[in-house]
């Protein structure tokens, strides 16, 4: 999504403009903009692409203002054009704007600005917004901005400098999308994320909704937008490290993190199981509270999703609770039925999913508990849900999820274990024994990934099959959401179409698809359900299609049914599925390598979703 950076200091900023804008990049964006701002009046560089084509669209600029702020976009309104790349200037050059984030109102904002004989210049919604503020200034950006805000409608983040105050940058928020101000020696940071200026100081302050932030070198201010009155915020230091955003020698994001999972999986069990007892802080509910649920439901985006659904088997299985899993987008357009007694999981990576936390708001108005499973602490779904269950994965950079997939399937275990013990359906001796076994998880992951033979396999397959057409996915029961993952990771790295369907229903329609040569991916490891998965095997086998196995070491039938096998350690069937996508994230990693695309930033996609 989109990203902000901006600077107030004594420092000639233009540098520390397209930095900050670099250690934006991997959120995912289609163009950037940037704007100086000194005596001699505003320059502004825009370009389509990354930022290094910013970086030389800027070459010429002067460099010498202390005043900046720069801008990279993902479109919603208007195409990815260089003329809809923020920021945007007002006519007479005084005043510019960069926002994440969306007025809903843009189409009547703009027909006014059009009305009042302003050339709109681009596509988007944010253009408006510059001639308005153009309009109704009065000397004093800040109040001009206040008066403003009222009539913007949506969710937003922005930036706005005036030539007539040329100390300040003035920003806004409402709704979701995140501002933070870094403080350093004489000089000011606002941005939407504190990778942004990380390098330059850690010393954070986070802009609440609904606030006004006046940002000069000296300091910031920060004001109610309703009574103006000011507003303390304790100045934080950040913890996310620049270093971690490094790749560690690895060639790419994308697989430092897959590598990365034992220790994710390993931290976000840590305490929470030790000595064969569970403890989960921070859920929100008491034990007498989870005993009353009746109901489960779990929200979520792609990946995020694709976990709920797996934990939704688990709940069921351990706890007893009848449990749905739903994407985020339709549910919130739904009239979903339940009552205090449900249990609403929002899941999400980033914790900022625009449609994940319009779900969770609307259960939390029809009276459910939520409770969110996210990696970020502080991000807007852990505000704003009753209760908070970490993944402790880490900054994940690359925009295919894979380490934060892992985390939130322990942590969506845990969680059905954790109602099982408090429900009493699960025995102490019980959960000590899946709680150990859930605790080995971490060194059978290491065990995969340090598996050369496994590595090789995966390389041969990605040579025979990187220049397929298609991919079907197939899998039964936990085996569904792991080709359901399998599936999104394929098509979104490598840009083959691919398909993922649970085994039974393969003849209700897509068994049409497969040709004598079709790729089929099977996750068919041990579990009640291997007998049946067998069977469609042989299905697919019948109409000369290829079939790619993932099966229990140890299981002798697989050979039969499978002309390529993907062993994986064994553990019991509930665990497996958290070993079972490792090599499936290997297989498309290495597909999308084959076809030489940059597998951390996938065309058209964003790390963070803060649009509808
Ligand atoms: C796929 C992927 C996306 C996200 C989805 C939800 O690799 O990363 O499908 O899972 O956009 O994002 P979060 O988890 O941040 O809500």
């Amino acid at each position: 999504m989109c990203g902000i950076i901006g600077y107030v200091g004594a420092r000639p900023c233009k540098e520390l403009v397209l930095t900050g804008l670099e250690h934006l990049e991997y959120r995912g964006y289609d163009s950037a903009g940037l704007v100086l701002a000194d005596a001699a009046g505003l320059e502004r560089a825009r370009a389509v692409g990354p930022v290094a084509a910013l970086r030389e669209a800027a070459a010429g600029l002067q460099g010498t203002a202390t005043v900046g702020m720069g801008h990279t976009r993902w479109a919603t309104h208007g195409g990815v054009e260089e003329r809809n790349a923020h920021p945007f200037l007002s006519e007479d050059g005084r005043f510019a704007v960069l926002m994440n984030g969306i007025f809903e109102n843009y189409v009547e904002l703009r027909a006014e600005v059009a009305e009042h004989g302003h050339e709109l210049s681009s596509d988007t919604d944010t253009e408006a917004l510059v001639h308005l503020l153009e309009e109704a200034y009065d000397g004093d950006l800040a109040q001009t901005v206040r008066r403003l805000y009222p009539r913007l409608e949506g969710h937003f983040a922005f930036l706005a400098i005036c030539l007539d105050e040329p100390d300040r940058i003035v920003g806004a928020r409402l709704a979701w999308p995140p501002l933070v101000v870094g403080r350093g020696e004489g000089e000011t940071f606002l941005a939407s994320f504190t990778p942004a200026f990380l390098e330059e100081t850690r010393s954070i302050q986070v802009v609440d909704e609904g606030e006004v932030v006046i940002a000069t070198a000296a300091g910031v201010e920060f004001r109610a937008v309703d009574d103006w009155s000011v507003r303390e915020h304790p100045v934080e230091q950040a913890d996310e490290s620049l270093e971690v955003a490094a790749k560690g020698g690895y060639e790419t994001f994308m697989l430092k993190e897959i590598h990365e999972q034992p220790t994710a999986v390993a931290d976000t069990i840590a305490e929470r199981f030790h000595h064969g007892e569970l403890h989960l802080d921070g859920i929100g509910l008491t034990d007498d509270e989870l005993r009353e649920i009746n109901r489960v439901l779990v929200v979520g985006c792609g990946t995020a999703l694709h976990a709920g659904l797996a934990g939704r088997y688990l709940i069921e299985e351990w706890a007893g609770v009848a449990t749905e899993a739903d994407v985020a987008s339709e549910w919130r357009y739904r009239n979903g039925v339940f009552d205090p007694r449900t249990l609403v999981l929002a899941i999400s990576q980033s914790g900022e999913t625009a449609d994940t936390l319009a779900a969770m708001q609307i259960a939390k108005e029809r009276g459910a508990r939520v409770v969110a499973i996210t990696n970020i602490m502080g991000s807007a779904i852990a505000r704003a849900a009753d209760g908070v269950l970490y993944t402790r994965a880490g900054l994940e950079i690359g925009v295919a999820a894979t380490k934060t997939f892992t985390s939130q399937v322990t942590l969506m275990t845990l969680l059905a274990l954790h109602l099982g013990a408090v429900r009493g359906t699960l025995s102490p001796d019980e959960v000590a024994s899946i709680g150990e076994e859930l605790s080995a998880l971490p060194e059978l992951i290491q065990r995969e990934l340090d598996d050369e033979a496994m590595d090789r396999q995966l390389d041969l397959l990605a040579d025979r099959f990187a220049h397929d057409r298609f991919f079907l996915y197939l899998g039964r029961h936990l085996g569904l959401p792991i080709c359901q993952e399998g599936a999104l990771k394929l098509k979104e790295i490598s840009y083959i179409p691919t398909d993922a369907y649970a085994a039974g229903e393969m003849k209700h329609g897509p068994i049409a698809l497969l040709g004598e040569d079709t790729p089929v991916v099977a996750v068919a490891t041990d579990s009640h359900v291997f007998e049946k998965m067998a069977s469609n095997l042989e299905e697919v086998r019948a109409r000369g299609a290829h079939v790619i196995a993932v099966a229990t070491e140890g299981n002798t039938q697989i050979e039969r049914h499978a002309e390529h096998v993907i062993r994986i350690p064994a553990t019991r069937p509930e665990l497996q599925p958290i070993l079972a996508v490792v090599p499936l994230q290997i297989l498309a990693y290495k597909i999308a390598g084959r076809l030489g695309l940059d597998v951390d930033r996938p065309r058209n996609l964003a790390k963070t979703v803060t649009v509808e």
